[in-house]
């Protein structure tokens, strides 16, 4: 499938591999690389050398294009910058804050830019700053998110920009993603869907609860912090949801200490009563696990039959 996202970023699916802190390393990176869409390696607050051996580890899987993500406001966002260059990552995704001051060097490296966003707003301004496209967000997504659905927002950042937009929340098969290029999107990326694969190396208990949801299996929590987060309802969700309408200095200050490093404890320790296993509302869409190639493969060709012939169900 070609769109301008393949031709972008020199890809044969226009499919990214979303960034997730702890789980995006590169086993799972360099097996969406090697089957035809964008691997990322998550940055997250991991130190540079950790994600400088992550690269390294899938560059002597495939040679095909690599992307990374860095999150903005974490302290580590300066040497990663400079990382990215150094190690001639091909393609950067950006969260949480405006790259505009790492642009020209990006450029000059001939480092791809796609920030992430979550409003019309947003995306205009990382147009203006020289972003080569931009990852639109919607909520139903899983891990930190914003306010609008997807939906809504990939059309309007469509109008909004004229740089390429991918879209991204909520997308697990060819359905959702014929319909994001109907919306005008030139690409999808997904998170939920890369955690029931077999690359994905986060604990048994995470793929099986991931495998166990069903439509109304996750919570968002975090939002009276401005840090609204998606994931399974686990008795960790229930803890905050509970804490957060509290809302005593005591409670809030209980809240911050339960949360912290409780992606870890789900990630690597499978740690059900701690542990905050973030998800996307997908995660009722996947019964089974499966290589990342069969996953990029089958979105993609469900995708062109839905395309070509759609028009068939309404003659
Ligand atoms: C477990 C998990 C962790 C995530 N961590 C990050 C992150 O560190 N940085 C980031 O930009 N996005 C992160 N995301 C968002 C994904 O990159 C992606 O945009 C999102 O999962 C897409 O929605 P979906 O879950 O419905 O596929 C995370 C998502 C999940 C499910």
């Amino acid at each position: 499938m070609k769109t301008k996202i393949t031709e972008l970023l020199g890809i044969e699916y226009p499919i990214v591999q979303g960034a997730m802190a702890w789980i995006a390393e590169h086993h799972l990176a360099a097996a969406v690389s090697k089957a035809g869409g964008l691997g990322i390696i998550a940055g997250g607050a991991a130190p540079v050398d950790v994600i400088r051996e992550e690269i390294r580890q899938a560059r002597a899987i495939t040679d095909k294009p690599l992307g990374m993500n860095i999150m903005l406001l974490s302290p580590n966002a300066d040497d990663l910058a400079q990382l990215a260059i150094d190690e001639k990552i091909e393609v950067l995704t950006t969260g949480a804050g405006n790259p505009g001051k790492y642009m020209a060097d990006w450029k000059n490296a001939g480092i791809k830019v796609m920030p992430v966003v979550a409003s019309v707003a947003l995306a205009k301004r990382m147009a203006r700053a020289g972003a080569d496209a931009v990852i639109a967000e919607g909520m139903e997504g899983g891990g930190h998110i914003g306010e609008l659905t997807t939906m809504p927002l990939v059309p309007q950042v469509v109008d909004a920009v004229d740089i390429p937009v991918i879209a991204a929340g909520g997308i697990a098969d060819g359905r959702g993603m014929a319909a994001a290029l109907l919306l005008g999107a030139e690409g999808v990326q997904c998170g939920t869907v890369f955690l029931a694969s077999d690359e994905c190396c986060i604990s048994e208990k995470y793929k099986e609860l991931v495998l166990k949801a069903t439509d109304i299996s996750t919570v968002v929590t975090g939002r009276p912090s401005g840090h609204p987060v998606r994931s399974l309802k686990t008795p960790m969700a229930r803890k905050c949801l509970e804490l957060e309408k509290a809302n005593t200095e005591q409670s809030l200050e209980e809240l911050e200490a339960a949360t912290a490093g409780s992606l870890r404890k789900a990630v690597q320790d499978g740690n059900y009563e701690e542990g905050t296993f973030m998800s996307g509302q997908i995660a009722g869409m996947l019964h089974e696990l499966r290589p990342c190639a069969d996953i990029l493969q089958g979105m993609t060709a469900q995708a062109e039959e839905l395309l070509r012939h759609a028009y068939k169900r309404f003659e």
